[in-house]
């Protein structure tokens, strides 16, 4: 079976554990694509060439989720040559069969516009910043919750404003917004559409 599921949002809105989620509900393969850029930003020398060269060790990279990683992911990930490099391996990936789950920026509106379902996880910066903040340990975070919230409006900023794959909704994406929302309410949320796509 080919089936693909589309995920996109902002930083820190639910997406990656919404994603994982569906993936282990249906037993669908699930590809983070803020991965690929996180690894082209903190690899160095040509982005272009390191998304051309991008390989398994630079995934499995132990600081690809750090904040600092995740600027440098954006500031890359908005060079349309980056970008081109990186698709061919996102839609190869979404087209395997047994069903794929792929979250990221511009999953249902470049790389797979033809998904069998598509989501796009939203929540006010404030709350995001707040939940970023309690994964980097709270107050033991090493950044203030003043700080993380600049940079997730930063990361949002040149993110949505960018003139290639620029973050928003693909047409005829469920909008879920999960403000106001626990995380089991928010992924009961996606399986049940998932499940009614089927
Ligand atoms: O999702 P994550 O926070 O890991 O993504 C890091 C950065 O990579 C994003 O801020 C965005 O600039 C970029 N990205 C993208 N397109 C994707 C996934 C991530 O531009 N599909």
């Amino acid at each position: 079976m080919i089936f693909t599921v589309a995920i996109d949002g902002p930083a820190a809105a639910g997406k990656g554990t919404i994603s994982r989620a569906v993936a282990a509900q249906f037993g669908f393969a699930h590809l983070d694509t803020g991965l690929l850029y996180r690894a082209v930003g903190i690899k160095g020398g040509d982005p272009v060439q390191a998304a051309r060269s991008l390989c398994d060790a630079d995934l499995a990279r132990g600081d690809l989720r750090t904040l600092g990683a995740g600027q440098a992911a954006s500031v890359v990930a908005a060079l349309p040559d980056v970008r081109a490099a990186l698709t061919d391996f996102q839609r190869q990936f979404a087209r395997r069969t047994g069903g794929a789950v792929l979250d990221g920026r511009d999953i249902g509106t470049v790389i797979c516009p033809e998904a069998e379902m598509k989501i796009f996880v939203t929540a006010s910066a404030e709350i995001r910043a707040h939940r970023r903040w309690l994964e980097l340990g709270g107050d033991a975070a090493p950044q203030s919750i003043a700080d993380v919230l600049a940079q997730v409006v930063e990361r949002d900023a040149r993110d949505t404003n960018r003139a290639d794959a620029p973050l928003r909704p693909a047409a005829g994406a469920l909008m879920l917004d999960t403000s106001d929302m626990d995380i089991d309410t928010a992924v009961d949320r996606a399986t049940a559409a998932v499940m009614a796509q089927m």
